[in-house]
């Protein structure tokens, strides 16, 4: 059912290259004194139940640097006195563990696939370390991923204390290497930018079948499986985040995952879902009637968040604070609920932080996406918000929810069981917004016209 839809995706991206992977090595350590060690963990992979665990993705800034995504995986990178070396620690081969869990590629493949200049052998990390701590000044290392990593940078930073009259040797301070990685992977390359593309042009094509299969008493948990299936179908890792999906009411429930109601006639479904690939997320949401009609009120209300959300997404220039889009977005909305009478306040009031704008929207309507959904990069550095620089990438998703469930507000019953959210990427480039994910329909005449068309699997 999916082959026709994955027909129109564009080609699939060339991976990111070594040569980039070893710029970015370059770009991170040239900011490191000699002396320093930086240290790279994996999280240990969660356990579901007894030997089961949760599928495994590596921390996000492990693949940024070398694009490993095993467990168990130490990155340390030294300098040698000539030049830094970037040394991978991977689980060695071992032919009994590879029958039950799968390949390992060892230290002899680590070193001849990824972008390294050795491997060792993980079960050899504690003596290896345990060397370069005595002979390192700062250690550049996120805590709390891996406790015997730790424990091991604590005990060399107490006898280093201990010693320090003596030999002068041993680590005297632990910095987090985040923060500069963070400013990095803020700014996207282009081949980061085509993953991306490709990311929200394969969610596209997944929002569009569940459209196509929609029809009044499918099963929120039925068109999950659509989209998530799409996702796998067009070889995506899988989902970026779990997907929302959300009829009459339950769409105005910002995170409601649980997709177990079945769509009713006349509901307005919420679907905000996006998948991974080759580790770059997408995050789109769409609003659209079950049974391919918007009522007037769904329309009123839909043509509202769609104009507030064209605003933002032309306050992502170059240049424009970060927070512009969101501010745009509230004046738009606040503005259009008072002239429909659901807002009775002033603009300036209901503008407020507490203001009755609050009432029907209530999150922020953006956030940095990349590798991480919610991606990394801080929005006001020095308190102050942040530019927008071309290759950031920013999603745009205002919306409105008049949850008929609530009873800590009044809503009148012709907007009662509405929330509409309209999601995009957008990449900040030199010249006009361009929105990645804008393969996916969102003029409401275009969705009456794509919704059900394929009939219900
Ligand atoms: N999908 C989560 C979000 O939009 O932030
Ligand atoms: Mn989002
Ligand atoms: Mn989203």
């Amino acid at each position: 059912m999916f082959a026709e839809l994955e027909a129109g995706i564009g080609n699939a991206p060339e991976p990111i290259g070594h040569d980039e992977y070893r710029q970015r090595q370059s770009r991170l350590l040239s900011q490191l004194d000699n002396g320093d060690l930086l240290i790279i963990c994996s999280r240990p992979p969660a356990v579901r139940s007894n030997d089961v665990e949760h599928p495994y993705r590596n921390n996000s800034d492990m693949m940024y640097l070398c694009g490993w995504n095993d467990g168990e995986s130490v990155l340390i990178a030294q300098h040698t006195g000539d030049a830094w070396s970037v040394e991978l620690f991977v689980q060695p081969r071992d032919v009994l563990m590879e029958i039950w869990n799968g390949r390992r590629p060892g230290t002899e493949g680590a070193l001849a696939e990824w972008p390294i200049d050795a491997a060792h052998s993980i079960e050899d990390l504690e003596t290896i370390l345990g060397d370069l701590l005595n002979r390192c000044s700062k250690v550049y290392l996120r805590t709390k991923f891996n406790l015997g990593v730790d424990a091991q940078v604590d005990s060399a930073m107490s006898r280093r204390d201990r010693d320090r009259q003596h030999h002068g040797t041993g680590p005297v301070a632990i910095v987090d290497p985040s923060n500069i990685i963070a400013e990095m992977r803020l700014r996207k390359t282009p081949s980061e930018i085509a993953q991306m593309r490709h990311a929200c042009e394969i969610s596209s094509m997944a929002h569009i079948a569940a459209m196509k299969h929609a029809e009044p008493g499918i099963g929120e948990w039925q068109l999950e499986a659509i989209l998530e299936g799409f996702f796998r179908y067009a070889k995506a890792s899988g989902i970026a985040y779990p997907s929302i999906v959300g009829c009459g009411d339950n769409a105005t429930i910002l995170h409601y995952n649980t997709n177990q109601m079945r769509c009713g006639d006349g509901d307005v479904v919420l679907i905000d879902a996006g998948g991974e690939y080759s580790g770059y997320a997408s995050d789109i949401t769409r609003s659209w009637p079950i049974n391919g009609k918007f009522s007037p009120a769904q329309r009123e209300i839909y043509d509202l968040v769609l104009k507030s959300q064209l605003a933002a997404i032309e306050q992502c220039r170059v240049g424009i604070p970060y927070d512009a889009p969101h501010n745009t977005a509230c004046e738009v909305l606040a503005q259009g609920l008072i002239e429909l009478g659901i807002i009775k306040s002033s603009l300036g009031e209901a503008l407020e932080p507490e203001g009755e704008l609050s009432h029907w929207y209530m999150h922020n309507t953006g956030h940095w996406i990349g590798m991480d959904v919610h991606d990394v990069g801080i929005y006001r550095p020095k308190g102050e918000p942040r530019l927008f620089e071309a290759g950031m990438v920013i999603t745009v998703e205002p919306g409105l929810y008049f949850g008929a469930w609530r009873d800590d507000v009044e809503i009148d019953q012709r907007w009662a069981g509405i929330g509409i959210r309209i999601e995009d990427d957008v990449l900040i480039t030199d010249d006009e917004p361009d929105v990645l994910s804008s393969f996916c329909p969102k003029n409401p005449d275009e969705l009456e016209s794509i919704i059900g068309t394929a009939g219900v699997i």
